[in-house]
């Protein structure tokens, strides 16, 4: 069968900036800008983009669209090397693991519309209070896994309806729709009494806190939140045509994740600011600060069911990335059918993310080194195989695939860009070859904990 292709440049940027547009944005670049130095964190975070995410963007990217393949394909029809196609196969595997938890903490977002349509938001005065609801859903074993199964089968979804008509479709549909409700909260943060506190916290430079392990947080991050190191962005780049200019659309993806990070940022802290809750609430922000801020501020009932329904797309179109590069590789490499595939696939995640998603009630006094396994599997997935993953597609692309090779389908769609600014090429050679290797094997070592044994 022939394989399929995205319609157009924009369906093709649109699911990818989907792909990377996820809870990292909303969720997790507010807390741990707010936490590291507000401006200057992200002073640091946009060069780790610039230095490491846009280089690895576009190797993930051309390895997808030359070989037309998912990550074990992709790497088998470059190099003979088992130890290459297994970087793919890790791939797949991180594909697995992320998808089973994110979907449980995507769950709890789909539950929080309903909470919030039902009002249940609106009698939180405090943070305390609504922690200790998010505390009791939590615990409500139905709630959780019902959500959870509600979310995957979303995701599933549009994985089945396949690239034009499923992922294609559904991006073109409900990325437009995220932007205009982000601005839409944005818009209502700023209009606040006494949000100019909450713009100050995030924009305001406080160098004291760029330390090494600021810069090492802000490295991680750009990795994750560019959806790098698994070939999630090779797999969407592999339904990408030869015609299309790959370091355009690379930067294209990147500029959108970065401002709806820095927007959701600022509709965030404007809000928590404007009501005089704590900022610095860490990972609880979005599910016990939030709902609390909303109670307190006017229209705040119709701002958090706006606000859970971005938080719930955001998350969907990333967890269809994830979905498809494991779904990719059964239908590429084993030749099954996508739809065979997607529900015996989609059921394989839901058993792997019920441990995480009882890590939260029955599991969760079960731990290895102080972590559940939720967080097991998270740190696994997030701090250890996406960067081994990433400094690996760089060293291939870099050293082993063969320059001119490289360059060769590099240009393809971007003969213009070669010929008007040959250094942009040299520059993301240097880029890839020495600086990204070196930093994302500092990152993994600090993972790991051997920075600290060393220092
Ligand atoms: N980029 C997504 C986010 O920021 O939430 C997470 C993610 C999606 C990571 C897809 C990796 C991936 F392959």
């Amino acid at each position: 069968m022939q394989r399929e292709q995205w319609g157009s440049k924009l369906g093709f940027i649109l699911a990818a900036a989907g792909s990377a547009i996820g809870l990292g944005n909303i969720w997790k670049f507010p807390y741990i800008a707010g936490e590291n130095g507000g401006a200057s964190f992200i002073f640091v975070y946009l060069i780790c983009i610039a230095i490491i995410g846009l280089p690895v963007l576009i190797a993930e990217i051309l390895l997808g669209r030359t070989t037309h393949r998912n990550p074990v394909g992709a790497f088998k029809a470059l190099s003979k090397s088992k130890l290459w196609i297994g970087v793919g196969g890790m791939g797949v595997v991180s594909g697995f693991l992320i998808l089973s938890f994110y979907a449980v903490i995507a769950g709890w977002s789909l539950g929080y519309i309903f909470e919030a349509i039902a009002g249940n938001f609106t009698i939180f005065n405090t943070g305390v209070l609504a922690a200790e609801h998010f505390n009791t859903l939590v615990s409500n074993l139905p709630w959780i896994i019902g959500y959870f199964t509600l979310f995957m089968l979303l995701t599933m979804l549009f994985v089945y309806l396949g690239i034009q008509k499923g992922i294609e479709r559904g991006s073109k549909i409900m990325m437009p729709i995220l932007f205009v409700l982000l601005i839409v909260l944005m818009i209502r943060g700023i209009t606040l009494e006494g949000s100019e506190e909450g713009i100050a916290f995030l924009l305001h430079p406080d160098w004291s806190k760029i330390n090494a392990q600021a810069i090492l947080v802000a490295l991680g991050h750009a990795f994750f939140t560019l959806s790098l190191g698994m070939g999630a962005m090779l797999t969407y780049g592999s339904y990408m045509s030869k015609n299309d200019n790959i370091p355009s659309a690379a930067l294209q993806i990147i500029i959108l994740d970065t401002v709806i990070a820095l927007i959701a940022g600022v509709a965030i802290f404007t809000s928590v600011f404007a009501v005089g809750l704590d900022p610095s609430a860490g990972p609880g922000l979005i599910f016990h600060t939030i709902p609390a801020a909303f109670a307190k501020m006017p229209g705040g009932y119709f701002f958090s069911i706006i606000f859970f329904i971005l938080l719930s797309i955001a998350a969907l179109t990333s967890a269809i990335s994830l979905l498809e590069v494991v779904v990719a590789y059964f239908v590429d490499e084993l030749g099954w059918d996508r739809k065979i595939a997607v529900i015996i696939l989609g059921f394989v995640v839901f058993l792997l993310g019920l441990p995480s998603a009882l890590s939260f009630n029955v599991l969760a006094d079960y731990t290895i080194f102080g972590k559940n396994f939720f967080d097991i599997v998270d740190f696994l997935a997030s701090n250890i195989l996406l960067p081994l993953g990433g400094l690996l597609i760089s060293i291939f692309v870099g050293y082993i695939w063969g320059f001119d090779k490289v360059l060769v389908n590099l240009k393809e769609g971007s003969q213009n860009l070669f010929d008007n600014y040959p250094y942009i090429i040299l520059t993301w050679k240097f880029f890839l070859k020495y600086l990204s290797p070196i930093l994302i094997f500092i990152v993994l070592l600090h993972s790991l904990g051997i920075l600290d044994i060393i220092f």
